[in-house]
Parts: structure tokens; sequence; C-alpha cells
């Protein structure tokens, strides 16, 4: 046991101190004037994150899981639809095409990247057309962990099947691929302001992002039930899906830091790779992209060796979280819906995988005290 401070997994309160004397005005102005729905932060913000990561529309929405869902409803995607996705992700990835009625057919992951892999991807879009009960409709491709999918890979397989792509950009917003943000990879690109995520409001919230006019008007229309140009109009079957004016405010904050944060991510990642990559396996890179380090996650050599290693860790005060114990197909809530395929990098990963602290206000000493405590677990 050691005397020293336990290292918080999160550190929201350092980061709020950081950005104290620009928040305060701007939550005083939104109880200035009241407009807590749709206020004018709301539509500056929408603005702000459509030119940070070069996409034409940004869609401001009530969170992560709402986007996905807006935008699956928006392809008025349903029964009978099947909708491929990896298994080892967030929950709500493959919530949302349950909670529409369609089909969740999980595909397996690349065990290096812990990314989708394209080649399952295409074996499992050609199994669901050979069995003839489910209509391929749409790919929903997971940035895990804040690096990005193999888009170029899962366009290319995408449009040969005349799928529609959904960028599961919930972990990484602000990531690199080939010269660009993530933004504008897939046909629509869902994010999420979750707290905990590398830009995260102080609630629930998300976006959307588009290129298409037609599919960024839907949304708009989607998130406020249905609404048509006139109000109580309705054309169509939406939900109550907005982000509210305050948190609308705390990420035009957090934007002004957004992209020091985002450097501070990458400098701990490297500090980590250079110091503990002769002891456990760290995260291959994606070619020719920089993550939004969600998540620094490391993989040991079985089950036993996590253990030990996370109550080692524990016992020195220093966090871990595993992400994810089980992959979705494993769930109790999935299982019935999977059509019994094997995932056995998914399997495999889940047993061994476990995630260190990182974020930018994590120090110097912070991140010394992290490796040796790994070192000494090994
Ligand atoms: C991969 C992934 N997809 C979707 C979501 C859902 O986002 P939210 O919690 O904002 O609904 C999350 C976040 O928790 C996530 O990590």
């Amino acid at each position: 046991m050691t005397d020293l401070k336990p290292i918080p997994f999160l550190d929201l309160k350092a980061q709020q101190a950081r950005i104290a004397a620009d928040l305060k005005p701007r939550i005083d102005a939104v109880l200035a004037h009241c407009q807590f729905i749709l206020g004018p932060e709301v539509v500056e913000l929408e603005e702000k994150l459509a030119a940070f990561c070069g996409a034409k529309h940004c869609v401001s929405v009530s969170s992560g899981t709402d986007a996905l869902q807006i935008a699956m409803m928006a392809e008025e995607i349903g029964r009978g639809d099947a909708v491929f996705l990896p298994a080892f992700t967030y929950t709500a990835t493959a919530e949302v095409p349950l909670v529409l009625g369609a089909t969740p057919v999980f595909v397996d992951i690349d065990p290096r990247t812990f990314q989708i892999d394209p080649a399952h991807l295409e074996q499992r879009i050609n199994e669901v057309k050979a069995a003839g009960k489910l209509t391929p409709r749409a790919v929903i491709g997971v940035d895990l962990f804040g690096q990005p999918a193999d888009w170029p890979a899962i366009r290319e397989i995408a449009e040969r099947h005349n799928l529609f792509t959904l960028d599961d950009c919930a972990q990484a917003f602000g990531a690199i691929h080939h010269g660009r943000r993530l933004g504008a990879s897939a046909d629509a690109t869902a994010t999420s302001f979750f707290p905990s995520k590398p830009f995260g409001a102080y609630g629930d919230g998300g976006a959307l992002f588009t290129e298409s006019d037609e599919r960024a008007a839907l949304y708009r229309s989607l998130r406020t039930h249905g609404e048509g140009k006139a109000r109580y109009e309705v054309l169509r079957t939406g939900m109550n899906g907005r982000l509210d004016t305050l948190q609308a405010a705390v990420l035009l904050s957090k934007l002004t830091v957004f992209e020091e944060e985002l450097d501070a991510r990458a400098r701990i990642a490297a500090a980590y790779d250079g110091r503990l990559g002769n002891a456990v396996v760290t995260p291959a890179r994606v070619p020719d992209s920089v993550s939004a380090w969600a998540i620094y996650a490391v993989v040991l050599p079985d089950g036993a060796a996590r253990d030990k290693m996370q109550a080692g860790l524990k016992a020195d005060g220093v966090p871990s979280a595993i992400y994810y114990p089980r992959p979705l197909h494993h769930q109790p809530a999935y299982a019935s819906a999977h059509d019994g395929a094997a995932l056995p990098v998914s399997e495999d990963i889940s047993t061994r995988i476990m995630a260190l602290p990182l974020h930018p206000d994590l120090t110097d000493q912070d991140v010394d005290r992290i490796c040796q405590s790994v070192l000494a677990h090994c």
C-alpha cells in the first residue's frame, strides 16, 4: 500500500480550474438570456464544430446515443434490416439498431488496433446475404478508444454493397485520419459529449456531422419531434433530442483549450509507449492518423496477469479500468440477436485488455508513478 494520494482516472476538477475564467461568463450569459433550449450558444457551437472538423453540417443533439439513433431513423432503418458493427465497443452502438427493430450483426476486430476488421465485415455481409433473412442496410464503424477505424476500407466495402456508413466517433472527436479531422469520413458521423469524453460537457450531449444538406435537415427535424418548417407541424415521428444551451456554453469554453488538451494526451500516450512498450503490449497506431486518446489500453498475457496487475496498481494508488470486459454478443441483452458466428479476437481481447489513466491534467510525476507501478506488477 502507498501513502501517496491516489491518481484520478479522470480529473474534471483540474480542467474546470483551467477554464474557469472563460467558462463562468459564458454560463452567466445563458442565465441572463434564458434561452435554455436551442439558444445562441447552440448555434455558435454547431458552426464552430463544423469548422473545427471540416464537415459541412453539424447538428447538435442530446447524447451520443441519440446521435446514432437519429442518424438511423433518418435512413428509415428498422425491422428486417441488418446493421453491421463491431462486437468490441460500448453498448450504445448495438442498442440503437435493436431499439429501432433492426438486427445488429457483430463483426470482429483487429487484435492490434482494436478497430473493426474490414475483411471480416465483408465476410459478414456475404453471410447475411447468403442467409437471405435480413436486408443489409448500414455499417456503424466505431473509432475505438480515440483512433480512427479504417474508413477508406469500410467505405469501399459499403459502396459495393450499397450500405449507409455511420461513424460512431463518440470516443474520437478531434482525431485526425489522412490529414483531416474525423467528421466527414462516413455518410454521417455521430459523437458524444459525455463528461468523460475528450471533448465532454457537464451533462449529456452529442452531435451529428454530415456533408448532405438533406440529411442535416432531417436530423434537425428528428431532434425536435419530427417538426416541419412551421411550429407544431409534425412531418415524421421524431424525438426530443436537442442539446441544451448550458451544455453548449460549457463546450464553447472547452473548445478554447481542446487542441492543447489533445496534444497533452498525445504526449502522455507517447510517454507510456516509450516506458511500457517492452513490458506490455501497447496500442498499435492506425496508419496515417492522430488519435484523440480517449483511452490508452494495454494488453496483458492473460486474465490472471490482468487481475494481478490491477490489484498491484490499486495498492499503489493507480486506477485502471476495463473497456470492455465482455464483447457485445456475450451480453445478455444482445445474445439472442446474435447469429452465433465466432468472434475470437473480440472474445480474447476482452479477457486481457486494461486501460491506464489518460487525461490532460496528469503531471509528469503522475505518469512516472503510473509507469513504475505497471513495470513493478508485470
Ligand atoms: C463508442 C460509443 N458509442 C456511443 C456512445 C454513447 O454516447 P452517450 O453516452 O453520449 O450516449 C459512447 C459513450 O459512452 C461510446 O463510447
